[in-house]
Protein backbone atom coordinates (compact mmCIF):
# COMPACT_ATOMS: atom_id res chain seq x y z
CA UNK A 1 0.00 0.00 0.00
CA UNK A 2 1.00 3.64 -0.45
CA UNK A 3 2.57 5.67 1.78
CA UNK A 4 3.27 9.14 1.24
CA UNK A 5 2.56 8.15 -2.31
CA UNK A 6 5.49 5.57 -2.40
CA UNK A 7 4.20 1.61 -2.34
CA UNK A 8 5.29 -0.71 0.71
CA UNK A 9 4.78 -3.93 2.03
CA UNK A 10 5.31 -4.30 5.98
CA UNK A 11 8.10 -6.66 6.05
CA UNK A 12 10.74 -7.98 3.10
CA UNK A 13 13.72 -9.20 2.21
CA UNK A 14 16.45 -6.53 1.87
CA UNK A 15 17.81 -7.69 -1.82
CA UNK A 16 21.14 -6.24 -1.83
CA UNK A 17 22.59 -8.75 1.37
CA UNK A 18 19.63 -11.25 1.25
CA UNK A 19 20.14 -11.59 4.98
CA UNK A 20 18.24 -8.57 6.68
CA UNK A 21 15.16 -8.78 6.78
CA UNK A 22 13.43 -5.27 6.26
CA UNK A 23 9.68 -4.43 8.43
CA UNK A 24 7.86 -1.05 8.92
CA UNK A 25 8.48 -0.13 12.78
CA UNK A 26 4.98 0.07 14.03
CA UNK A 27 5.47 1.21 17.57
CA UNK A 28 6.41 4.33 16.28
CA UNK A 29 3.26 5.20 14.06
CA UNK A 30 1.34 7.17 13.09
CA UNK A 31 4.08 9.66 14.68
CA UNK A 32 7.54 8.33 12.65
CA UNK A 33 7.82 6.06 9.82
CA UNK A 34 10.73 4.12 10.41
CA UNK A 35 12.11 1.01 8.94
CA UNK A 36 13.96 -1.55 11.13
CA UNK A 37 16.03 -3.99 10.02
CA UNK A 38 15.95 -7.79 11.82
CA UNK A 39 19.12 -9.43 11.14
CA UNK A 40 19.19 -13.08 12.87
CA UNK A 41 16.05 -15.25 14.68
CA UNK A 42 16.27 -13.44 18.42
CA UNK A 43 15.83 -9.87 16.21
CA UNK A 44 12.50 -11.85 14.57
CA UNK A 45 11.69 -13.16 18.15
CA UNK A 46 12.06 -9.81 20.04
CA UNK A 47 10.06 -8.23 16.93
CA UNK A 48 7.55 -9.98 17.43
CA UNK A 49 7.05 -9.36 21.14
CA UNK A 50 7.50 -6.16 21.28
CA UNK A 51 4.84 -5.63 18.65
CA UNK A 52 7.53 -3.85 16.14
CA UNK A 53 5.27 -6.35 13.81
CA UNK A 54 1.95 -7.41 15.13
CA UNK A 55 -1.47 -8.32 13.24
CA UNK A 56 -1.79 -12.71 12.61
CA UNK A 57 -0.91 -12.82 8.65
CA UNK A 58 1.98 -10.31 9.48
CA UNK A 59 3.45 -12.52 12.51
CA UNK A 60 2.85 -14.95 10.32
CA UNK A 61 5.31 -13.92 7.75
CA UNK A 62 7.66 -12.42 10.58
CA UNK A 63 8.19 -15.87 12.13
CA UNK A 64 8.62 -17.84 7.89
CA UNK A 65 11.27 -15.05 7.89
CA UNK A 66 12.51 -15.75 11.10
CA UNK A 67 13.00 -19.50 10.13
CA UNK A 68 15.00 -18.56 7.02
CA UNK A 69 17.58 -16.24 9.39
CA UNK A 70 17.52 -19.18 11.91
CA UNK A 71 18.19 -21.45 9.00
CA UNK A 72 21.50 -19.12 8.13
CA UNK A 73 22.37 -19.01 11.42
CA UNK A 74 21.81 -23.21 12.26
CA UNK A 75 25.16 -24.54 12.49
CA UNK A 76 25.58 -27.89 9.69
CA UNK A 77 26.44 -30.16 12.29
CA UNK A 78 23.15 -29.55 14.33
CA UNK A 79 20.49 -28.24 11.59
CA UNK A 80 17.85 -30.27 12.06
CA UNK A 81 17.97 -29.49 16.38
CA UNK A 82 18.98 -26.21 16.19
CA UNK A 83 15.72 -25.85 13.63
CA UNK A 84 13.11 -27.23 15.70
CA UNK A 85 13.88 -25.30 18.72
CA UNK A 86 13.72 -21.80 16.40
CA UNK A 87 10.19 -22.90 15.62
CA UNK A 88 9.28 -23.41 19.25
CA UNK A 89 10.88 -20.27 19.97
CA UNK A 90 8.99 -18.65 17.39
CA UNK A 91 5.99 -20.19 18.13
CA UNK A 92 5.85 -19.45 21.77
CA UNK A 93 6.16 -15.59 21.12
CA UNK A 94 2.49 -14.81 20.55
CA UNK A 95 -0.36 -17.67 21.20
CA UNK A 96 -3.68 -16.46 20.17
CA UNK A 97 -3.30 -15.81 16.18
CA UNK A 98 -3.21 -19.42 14.31
CA UNK A 99 -1.21 -17.66 11.30
CA UNK A 100 2.10 -17.80 13.16
CA UNK A 101 1.99 -21.48 14.51
CA UNK A 102 0.81 -22.09 10.80
CA UNK A 103 3.82 -20.50 9.39
CA UNK A 104 5.87 -21.97 11.68
CA UNK A 105 5.26 -25.27 10.58
CA UNK A 106 4.65 -25.05 7.01
CA UNK A 107 8.28 -23.91 7.10
CA UNK A 108 9.17 -26.92 8.77
CA UNK A 109 7.26 -28.95 6.04
CA UNK A 110 9.18 -27.09 3.51
CA UNK A 111 12.78 -27.62 4.95
CA UNK A 112 11.91 -31.50 5.66
CA UNK A 113 11.99 -31.92 1.88
CA UNK A 114 15.73 -30.34 1.39
CA UNK A 115 18.82 -33.06 1.52
CA UNK A 116 21.70 -30.76 3.35
CA UNK A 117 21.68 -27.45 5.27
CA UNK A 118 23.13 -25.61 2.05
CA UNK A 119 19.53 -26.72 0.53
CA UNK A 120 17.43 -26.63 2.86
CA UNK A 121 18.73 -22.74 3.25
CA UNK A 122 17.32 -22.00 0.07
CA UNK A 123 14.64 -23.60 0.30
CA UNK A 124 13.39 -21.56 3.33
CA UNK A 125 14.32 -18.66 1.86
CA UNK A 126 11.91 -19.34 -0.87
CA UNK A 127 9.24 -21.08 1.10
CA UNK A 128 9.19 -17.66 3.38
CA UNK A 129 9.12 -15.50 0.09
CA UNK A 130 6.53 -17.67 -0.68
CA UNK A 131 4.35 -17.51 2.66
CA UNK A 132 4.81 -13.55 2.22
CA UNK A 133 3.44 -13.75 -1.65
CA UNK A 134 0.68 -15.97 -0.81
CA UNK A 135 -0.72 -13.53 1.84
CA UNK A 136 -1.10 -10.41 -0.30
CA UNK A 137 -2.58 -12.67 -3.21
CA UNK A 138 -4.90 -14.04 -0.31
CA UNK A 139 -5.79 -10.46 1.15
CA UNK A 140 -6.50 -9.53 -2.74
CA UNK A 141 -8.84 -11.86 -3.28
CA UNK A 142 -10.70 -11.28 -0.06
CA UNK A 143 -11.08 -7.74 -1.46
CA UNK A 144 -12.62 -8.57 -4.24
CA UNK A 145 -14.70 -10.66 -2.94
CA UNK A 146 -15.79 -8.39 -0.17
CA UNK A 147 -16.59 -5.53 -2.60
CA UNK A 148 -19.39 -7.76 -3.76
CA UNK A 149 -21.35 -7.27 -0.43
CA UNK A 150 -20.30 -3.32 -0.22
CA UNK A 151 -21.69 -3.23 -3.73
CA UNK A 152 -24.80 -4.69 -2.72
CA UNK A 153 -25.22 -2.29 0.55
CA UNK A 154 -24.50 0.62 -2.00
CA UNK A 155 -27.23 -0.74 -4.63
CA UNK A 156 -29.56 -0.44 -1.47
CA UNK A 157 -29.03 3.24 -0.74
CA UNK A 158 -28.29 4.66 -4.08
CA UNK A 159 -26.73 8.28 -3.75
CA UNK A 160 -25.74 7.56 -0.03
CA UNK A 161 -22.42 6.51 1.62
CA UNK A 162 -22.09 3.18 2.86
CA UNK A 163 -20.54 3.40 6.60
CA UNK A 164 -18.38 0.32 7.91
CA UNK A 165 -17.59 0.05 10.99
CA UNK A 166 -14.23 -1.74 12.36
CA UNK A 167 -12.38 -3.04 15.26
CA UNK A 168 -8.70 -2.94 16.00
CA UNK A 169 -6.27 -2.98 12.60
CA UNK A 170 -6.63 -6.07 10.64
CA UNK A 171 -5.36 -3.61 7.80
CA UNK A 172 -2.23 -3.96 5.66
CA UNK A 173 -0.17 -3.21 8.73
CA UNK A 174 -1.63 -6.50 10.13
CA UNK A 175 -1.05 -8.45 6.99
CA UNK A 176 2.09 -7.96 4.28
CA UNK A 177 0.00 -5.83 2.16
CA UNK A 178 -3.89 -4.99 1.81
CA UNK A 179 -5.08 -6.50 4.76
CA UNK A 180 -8.22 -8.43 5.74
CA UNK A 181 -11.04 -6.36 7.02
CA UNK A 182 -9.81 -3.59 5.10
CA UNK A 183 -9.13 -5.04 2.50
CA UNK A 184 -12.72 -4.52 0.88
CA UNK A 185 -12.81 -1.52 1.74
CA UNK A 186 -10.07 -0.42 -0.24
CA UNK A 187 -12.02 -2.62 -3.54
CA UNK A 188 -15.00 0.11 -2.70
CA UNK A 189 -12.98 2.62 -2.42
CA UNK A 190 -11.14 2.12 -5.85
CA UNK A 191 -14.51 0.93 -7.16
CA UNK A 192 -15.73 4.37 -6.85
CA UNK A 193 -18.28 3.52 -4.35
CA UNK A 194 -18.59 5.98 -1.21
CA UNK A 195 -17.73 4.99 1.79
CA UNK A 196 -17.28 5.69 4.84
CA UNK A 197 -15.29 4.17 8.28
CA UNK A 198 -16.09 4.06 11.37
CA UNK A 199 -12.79 3.61 13.49
CA UNK A 200 -12.94 2.15 17.07
CA UNK A 201 -9.71 3.45 18.83
CA UNK A 202 -9.24 -0.30 20.12
CA UNK A 203 -7.83 0.39 23.86
CA UNK A 204 -5.79 -0.20 25.12
CA UNK A 205 -2.77 -0.60 22.55
CA UNK A 206 -4.87 1.89 20.04
CA UNK A 207 -4.32 -0.10 17.04
CA UNK A 208 -7.25 1.53 15.44
CA UNK A 209 -6.34 5.18 16.24
CA UNK A 210 -2.73 5.46 15.72
CA UNK A 211 -2.40 1.95 12.86
CA UNK A 212 -6.22 1.79 11.34
CA UNK A 213 -6.57 5.80 11.02
CA UNK A 214 -3.55 6.41 10.10
CA UNK A 215 -2.98 3.51 6.90
CA UNK A 216 -6.80 4.47 5.80
CA UNK A 217 -5.78 7.94 5.36
CA UNK A 218 -2.71 6.79 3.51
CA UNK A 219 -4.93 5.67 0.97
CA UNK A 220 -7.60 8.49 1.28
CA UNK A 221 -10.35 6.51 2.67
CA UNK A 222 -13.00 8.45 4.45
CA UNK A 223 -12.71 7.95 8.26
CA UNK A 224 -13.72 8.74 11.59
CA UNK A 225 -11.90 7.62 14.60
CA UNK A 226 -14.58 7.06 17.92
CA UNK A 227 -14.23 5.61 21.17
CA UNK A 228 -14.68 2.56 21.36
CA UNK A 229 -17.97 2.45 23.49
CA UNK A 230 -19.41 4.64 20.13
CA UNK A 231 -20.41 1.56 17.71
CA UNK A 232 -23.29 0.51 19.89
CA UNK A 233 -25.23 4.50 19.51
CA UNK A 234 -24.46 4.86 16.38
CA UNK A 235 -25.64 1.34 14.99
CA UNK A 236 -28.99 2.69 16.91
CA UNK A 237 -29.12 5.55 14.64
CA UNK A 238 -28.97 3.81 11.71
CA UNK A 239 -25.43 5.46 11.10
CA UNK A 240 -23.45 1.50 10.31
CA UNK A 241 -24.53 -0.40 7.56
CA UNK A 242 -21.87 -2.69 7.89
CA UNK A 243 -19.46 -3.93 10.81
CA UNK A 244 -16.12 -5.64 9.24
CA UNK A 245 -13.52 -7.40 11.63
CA UNK A 246 -10.31 -9.33 11.01
CA UNK A 247 -9.74 -12.39 13.03
CA UNK A 248 -6.70 -14.27 14.62
CA UNK A 249 -8.15 -17.63 15.42
CA UNK A 250 -11.10 -18.98 13.21
CA UNK A 251 -12.53 -22.71 14.48
CA UNK A 252 -13.57 -25.07 11.80
CA UNK A 253 -17.24 -24.15 13.52
CA UNK A 254 -16.82 -20.30 12.84
CA UNK A 255 -16.28 -19.05 16.45
CA UNK A 256 -14.03 -15.84 15.94
CA UNK A 257 -11.24 -14.69 18.28
CA UNK A 258 -10.51 -11.16 17.66
CA UNK A 259 -8.93 -7.53 19.39
CA UNK A 260 -10.21 -7.84 22.53
CA UNK A 261 -13.73 -6.07 22.29
CA UNK A 262 -15.07 -7.31 19.06
CA UNK A 263 -17.50 -9.20 21.04
CA UNK A 264 -19.29 -6.63 22.32
CA UNK A 265 -19.72 -5.30 18.70
CA UNK A 266 -21.03 -8.29 17.73
CA UNK A 267 -23.64 -8.13 20.10
CA UNK A 268 -24.92 -4.80 18.99
CA UNK A 269 -24.26 -5.38 15.61
CA UNK A 270 -26.89 -8.42 16.32
CA UNK A 271 -29.21 -5.88 18.42
CA UNK A 272 -29.37 -3.18 15.65
CA UNK A 273 -29.76 -5.96 12.59
CA UNK A 274 -26.28 -4.79 11.47
CA UNK A 275 -24.49 -7.57 9.35
CA UNK A 276 -21.06 -8.76 11.20
CA UNK A 277 -18.78 -10.30 8.55
CA UNK A 278 -15.66 -11.24 9.65
CA UNK A 279 -12.71 -11.34 7.03
CA UNK A 280 -9.63 -13.71 7.17
CA UNK A 281 -7.34 -15.64 5.14
CA UNK A 282 -7.14 -19.48 5.23
CA UNK A 283 -4.15 -19.37 7.42
CA UNK A 284 -6.43 -18.26 10.02
CA UNK A 285 -8.58 -21.08 10.57
CA UNK A 286 -7.91 -23.76 13.28
CA UNK A 287 -9.27 -26.69 11.76
CA UNK A 288 -8.56 -28.59 14.88
CA UNK A 289 -10.72 -27.01 17.38
CA UNK A 290 -14.48 -26.88 17.44
CA UNK A 291 -15.78 -24.21 20.59
CA UNK A 292 -13.35 -21.11 20.65
CA UNK A 293 -14.47 -20.29 23.59
CA UNK A 294 -12.43 -23.42 25.62
CA UNK A 295 -10.18 -23.42 22.65
CA UNK A 296 -8.56 -20.75 21.71
CA UNK A 297 -5.99 -19.66 24.36
CA UNK A 298 -6.59 -15.91 24.91
CA UNK A 299 -3.12 -13.57 25.20
CA UNK A 300 -3.11 -11.62 28.60
CA UNK A 301 -0.53 -8.64 28.35
CA UNK A 302 1.06 -6.80 30.34
CA UNK A 303 -1.12 -4.42 32.73
CA UNK A 304 1.26 -1.45 31.96
CA UNK A 305 0.10 -1.06 28.57
CA UNK A 306 -3.59 -0.21 30.41
CA UNK A 307 -2.74 2.03 33.12
CA UNK A 308 -1.05 4.35 30.89
CA UNK A 309 -1.08 5.75 27.55
CA UNK A 310 1.65 6.71 24.86
CA UNK A 311 1.59 9.59 22.83
CA UNK A 312 2.97 12.52 21.51
CA UNK A 313 2.86 16.13 22.92
CA UNK A 314 1.77 19.22 21.01
CA UNK A 315 5.46 19.76 20.35
CA UNK A 316 5.88 16.39 19.05
CA UNK A 317 7.87 14.89 21.82
CA UNK A 318 7.14 11.29 22.38
CA UNK A 319 5.65 10.88 26.02
CA UNK A 320 3.63 8.61 28.23
CA UNK A 321 1.44 9.32 30.73
CA UNK A 322 -0.37 6.70 33.78
CA UNK A 323 -4.06 7.19 33.67
CA UNK A 324 -4.72 5.60 37.28
CA UNK A 325 -3.55 5.69 40.55
CA UNK A 326 -0.28 4.37 40.85
CA UNK A 327 -1.39 1.18 43.42
CA UNK A 328 -3.99 0.43 41.03
CA UNK A 329 -4.26 -3.45 39.92
CA UNK A 330 -5.31 -3.84 35.95
CA UNK A 331 -5.81 -7.23 33.91
CA UNK A 332 -5.22 -6.80 30.26
CA UNK A 333 -6.67 -9.73 27.84
CA UNK A 334 -5.77 -9.13 24.05
CA UNK A 335 -8.76 -11.16 22.54
CA UNK A 336 -11.95 -12.27 22.99
CA UNK A 337 -14.09 -15.21 21.18
CA UNK A 338 -17.05 -14.05 19.19
CA UNK A 339 -19.37 -16.80 19.03
CA UNK A 340 -20.14 -18.30 15.45
CA UNK A 341 -23.91 -17.40 15.94
CA UNK A 342 -23.22 -13.43 15.82
CA UNK A 343 -21.43 -13.87 12.83
CA UNK A 344 -23.17 -13.11 9.53
CA UNK A 345 -20.55 -14.00 6.61
CA UNK A 346 -17.17 -14.65 6.78
CA UNK A 347 -14.93 -13.76 3.68
CA UNK A 348 -12.36 -15.76 2.95
CA UNK A 349 -9.55 -15.69 -0.22
CA UNK A 350 -12.02 -18.65 -1.62
CA UNK A 351 -15.21 -16.83 -1.14
CA UNK A 352 -18.03 -16.15 1.28
CA UNK A 353 -19.58 -18.22 3.10
CA UNK A 354 -21.74 -18.62 6.84
CA UNK A 355 -19.76 -19.20 10.10
CA UNK A 356 -20.47 -22.53 10.29
CA UNK A 357 -19.00 -25.93 10.29
CA UNK A 358 -20.77 -26.63 7.24
CA UNK A 359 -20.64 -23.29 5.63
CA UNK A 360 -16.78 -23.26 6.38
CA UNK A 361 -16.41 -26.70 4.70
CA UNK A 362 -17.78 -25.71 1.50
CA UNK A 363 -15.20 -23.66 0.78
CA UNK A 364 -12.39 -25.78 2.47
CA UNK A 365 -13.77 -29.41 1.73
CA UNK A 366 -10.31 -30.66 2.28
CA UNK A 367 -10.79 -30.73 5.87
CA UNK A 368 -13.95 -32.51 6.35
O1 LIG B 1 -2.50 -7.57 19.18
P1 LIG B 1 -2.45 -7.37 17.70
O2 LIG B 1 -2.36 -5.95 17.27
O3 LIG B 1 -1.43 -8.26 17.02
O4 LIG B 1 -3.88 -7.91 17.33
C1 LIG B 1 -4.26 -8.40 16.15
C2 LIG B 1 -5.24 -7.49 15.57
O5 LIG B 1 -4.87 -6.43 15.12
C3 LIG B 1 -6.65 -7.78 15.53
O6 LIG B 1 -7.15 -8.68 16.41
C4 LIG B 1 -7.10 -7.93 14.11
O7 LIG B 1 -8.42 -7.61 14.02
C5 LIG B 1 -6.84 -9.28 13.54
S1 LIG B 1 -5.26 -9.41 12.90
C6 LIG B 1 -5.59 -9.70 11.23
Amino acid sequence: MQVDGQAYRTIWLDPDSGHTVRVIDQTRLPHQFVIKDLRCLDDVRLAICDMTVRGAGLIGACAAWGMYLAALEAPDGSFESFMAQAGRTLTATRPTASNLAWAVQRMHDALSAGGSPPEQRRIAKDAAQAIADEDCAHCERIGQHGLALIAEMARRKPGQVVNILTHCNAGWLAFVDIGSATAPMYAAHAAGIPVHVWVDETRPRNQGASLTAWELGQQGVPHTLIADNVGGHLMQHGLVDLVITGADRVTRCGDVANKIGTYLKALAARDNGVPMVVALPSSTFDFSIRDGLTGIPIEERNPDELRWVSGVCADARPESVRICPADTSARNWGFDVTPARLVTHLICERGICDASESGILTLFPEHA
